[in-house]
């Protein structure tokens, strides 16, 4: 499929100081024609297009919309992308005027998503904000193109319009999915308590797309998972167990690629997704230090995780990898180093060569034996719900029966021993 990307960029903000924006439409550009790329479309042409002002009808100027037509016209392409949000409306004029179907930035990302989507509960949530995607402009642009539908009973009431009755199949398909999700996150939810019994703590690698998360993760895992030189390899999470130079066990957690301007309703569908990262005991975060827009990239994750309620109180379980040393020049790499060995919470690394990931593996668990004590503990032997509760929380590490009591030695997390006090002492919870 041949595409054109275009990145319509308002004319005021090219005279803006630098730095005013994070990130330079060229930039922009180049990044949507990297996510066009990533979903096997061949971009033919992709294009800053300046606008003086928003135009209504079309969003870029009639001039322009008129120079691209003609260019179409020599140059056929099946689909062309605006790298914004685009109403309804100036999406029907677009396509009539360039004779090609158009799609907005929201609807890039759905086909990303969709293309990438590995397990039942993706592809549930990626169709189930499709279809909320399709109904917003439903309404919105086919009001006036409204006709009767008569004869076809079976399809919808008498007089019912075509409109009510795409909104209503809609509404039906998006019910039913809802359903069907529901019933997949209970199943993982179930999976997740099942995992807490094998209490490892839980390592999520988060990043912007195309950092290197598969990489590392493949790396810190030795096991075969999709890597490849595209955008989003990753929606769904994966899980692995490490062991760390220590012998304790860790449960690695591959995650969704992170993007800028990520539509919030979408990181809302996501969330489900995205709980394994809010429950996470590290989050580790990995950035591509090579890239040229490496601290913007890193601005839009950290925006993606405040969203998530993971802010500057989380700033104890952060990690950041800074990831393909390997491809700085020597003068550069020597310097990325120096500065991550003054920081606490960085290490460089290359994922590809793997110089630098046991110093990682290290600090993943320096910082897990930070947070995890030791309890001896004493219950009542019949006590079994404070038993599984133990077993469930913490990594029980001896456990013997003395006169009807059980002596156990657990280890927990700080967090997880402050909530065993209070359940103990009745405190309120
Ligand atoms: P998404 O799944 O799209 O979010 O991407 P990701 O973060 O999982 O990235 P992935 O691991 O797929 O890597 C993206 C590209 O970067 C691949 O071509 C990797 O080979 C390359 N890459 C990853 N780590 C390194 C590294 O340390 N050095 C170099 N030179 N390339 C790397």
């Amino acid at each position: 499929m041949r595409a054109l990307v275009l990145h319509p960029a308002l004319r005021s903000a090219q005279k803006a100081p630098a730095g005013s924006d994070r990130r330079q439409p060229e930039a922009r550009l180049e990044e949507a024609a990297g996510l066009a790329a990533a979903i096997d479309l061949q971009v033919v042409r992709s294009e800053l297009v300046w606008v003086s002002a928003w135009r209504p009808a079309t969003l870029i100027g009639p001039g322009k919309v008129e120079e691209l037509a003609a260019w179409i016209a020599e140059n056929p392409v099946d689909v062309v992308i605006v790298d914004a949000a685009v109403t309804p409306v100036q999406q029907r004029n677009l396509e009539r005027a360039l004779k090609a179907k158009v799609i907005d930035r929201t609807g890039l990302i759905l086909e990303i998503f969709g293309a990438r989507a590995r397990t039942r509960e993706g592809r549930l949530q990626v169709e189930l904000a499709h279809l909320n995607y399709q109904r917003s402009r439903l309404v919105r642009s086919w009001t006036h193109l409204e006709r009767q539908r008569g004869g076809f009973g079976f399809l919808g009431g008498p007089g019912e319009s075509q409109l009510e009755i795409d909104r209503r199949l809609i509404g039906e398909r998006i019910a039913r999915i809802k359903a069907d999700l529901e019933h997949v996150v209970n199943t993982r939810s179930l999976h997740r308590r099942a995992r807490q019994k094998v209490p490892y703590p839980v390592v999520a690698l988060v990043g912007y797309t195309n950092a290197g998360k598969s990489t590392l993760f493949n790396r810190l895992t030795a096991a075969e998972v999709f890597a490849k030189d595209l955008l989003f390899a990753t929606l769904d999470p994966t899980m692995r167990t490490v062991r760390l130079p220590s012998g304790r066990n860790v449960i690695l957690s591959d995650t969704v690629g992170f993007i800028s301007d990520l539509p919030t309703h979408l990181v809302a569908a996501f969330r489900a997704t995205l709980e394994e990262v809010i429950a996470a005991d590290v989050i580790l975060h990995v950035r591509d230090m090579s890239h040229p827009d490496c601290a913007a990239q890193a601005a839009d994750v950290r925006d993606v995780l405040q969203s998530l309620g993971i802010g500057e109180d989380s700033r104890h379980r952060m990690l950041e990898a800074w990831n393909k040393a390997d491809r700085l020049e020597p003068e550069a790499r020597a310097n990325l180093q120096n500065q991550a060995a003054r920081q606490e919470n960085a290490i460089a690394l290359s994922a590809l060569d793997g110089q630098g990931c046991d110093t990682l593996l290290q600090r993943i668990d320096a910082m897990l034996a930070d947070d995890r004590v030791e309890l001896d503990l004493t219950v009542d032997a019949a006590d079994g719900a404070a038993i599984a509760w133990l077993h469930r929380h913490g990594e029980v590490l001896d456990m013997r029966e003395d006169n009807g009591r059980l002596k156990l030695s657990v280890a927990m997390t700080q967090a997880e021993a402050g909530k065993w006090q209070k359940r103990q002492h009745g405190s309120p919870a």
